[in-house]
């Protein structure tokens, strides 16, 4: 049994890509390890200049990952901004982290280039609040994409420097924890790699989209002008509709239209109508929950509160410690 945590960042509403790629994940792992999964409201700060619907999007995200089978009575879901521990743990990594890895880190210098009137300092030390997160818990396993390696190395960074400062073996390294073939990378609908949005296009299906949102989005999904000889190469955008339908579909379905892709016979209408109808079943229940459980903020209030006291519990002790080895007040 591990510890592990992981956080996500209040900016939207999940999508499918984010279902299969990492929740469905973490749904497997709570019956296995020590999880803690929180809302990062407090890094959501870190790139926008004022005024948002955070409230909102930190319910959305949180009636979605219960919706999409998250068990609270397995793990500690909370939100960042009620463990006033993670805050402290932040100040106290910040006087050891080095302007100089901070602005090399490549997160920084995209955000920076992206949001030029707004360098915030916060943007600056978004990885040592990644850190603190992490550390807090003293987790292990870090559930995690690839784009978020760095910020995890730094945070080993972070806690070996504290360790040796300090000549003390408290904080653990953490690692990424990889879930390699049970994890499907799902692509946008508009020929991209990923699903997600960005600040141009938006090429996602989201988890809460109504059924004809979803055929409206389906049947609108980039496709090209069809093969023309025998087993031809599909383009990327082709391609992408075989993956998600490879991801939801029924295994028959798949091989049919794989077959008449082959085949040069292919319709790509008949395929949209056909992996509409599946996204929509594939994802019917969880729809139907976010629905009903949205309406219960008593029930809402009660999961945070249990979770938050679970984080508390394991924040206090991480905090009481690392107060006695630097030095702090202990009153
Ligand atoms: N930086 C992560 C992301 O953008 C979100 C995050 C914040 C996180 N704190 C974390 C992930 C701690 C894992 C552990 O996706």
């Amino acid at each position: 049994m591990e510890t592990v945590v992981s956080g996500i960042r209040p900016t939207g509403r999940l999508h499918l890509g984010n279902y299969l790629g990492a929740v469905q994940n973490f749904v497997r792992m709570q019956y296995e390890h020590n999880c803690f999964f929180f809302i990062a409201d407090y890094h959501a700060l870190t790139t926008q200049s004022g005024a948002s619907n955070l409230k909102e999007n930190v319910k959305n995200i949180l009636v979605e990952y219960l919706a999409c089978g998250l068990d609270p009575e397995a793990a500690a879901l909370y939100v960042q901004s009620s463990l006033p521990e993670t805050a402290e743990l932040y100040l106290i990594l910040n006087m050891n982290a080095y302007l100089g890895e901070l602005t090399r880190c490549t997160s920084f210098k995209e955000k920076a280039r992206k949001q030029e009137e707004n360098i915030n300092a916060g943007l600056l030390t978004y990885p040592t609040l990644m850190a603190a997160d992490i550390l807090i818990h003293k987790a292990t396993k870090v559930p995690v994409g690839k784009d978020q390696e760095q910020h995890l190395e730094m945070t080993r960074n972070f806690a070996n420097r504290f360790n040796k400062m300090y000549n003390v073996d408290f904080f653990p390294e953490p690692f990424s924890y990889n879930f390699g073939s049970q994890s499907v990378k799902i692509p946008g609908l508009d020929g991209s790699t990923k699903m997600g949005k960005s600040e141009n296009r938006d090429n996602s299906i989201y988890l809460s989209d109504s059924p004809d949102t979803v055929r409206k989005k389906v049947m609108r999904a980039v496709t090209d002008t069809g093969p023309v000889k025998k087993n031809q190469p599909k383009t990327q955008a082709v391609e992408n509709l075989f993956i998600i339908m490879k991801a939801v579909s029924k295994v028959e379905v798949y091989d049919y239209f794989q077959e008449k892709y082959n085949q040069c016979e292919i319709k790509y209408s008949e395929m949209k109508k056909q992996l509409a109808e599946d996204i929509i079943t594939f994802t019917e229940q969880i729809r139907e929950k976010i629905i009903s459980i949205s309406s219960d903020d008593a029930y809402l209030n009660r999961i945070l509160k249990e979770g938050t006291d679970k984080a508390h519990a394991s924040a206090n002790n991480t905090m009481k410690e690392i107060r006695s080895i630097i030095g702090l007040s202990e009153i």
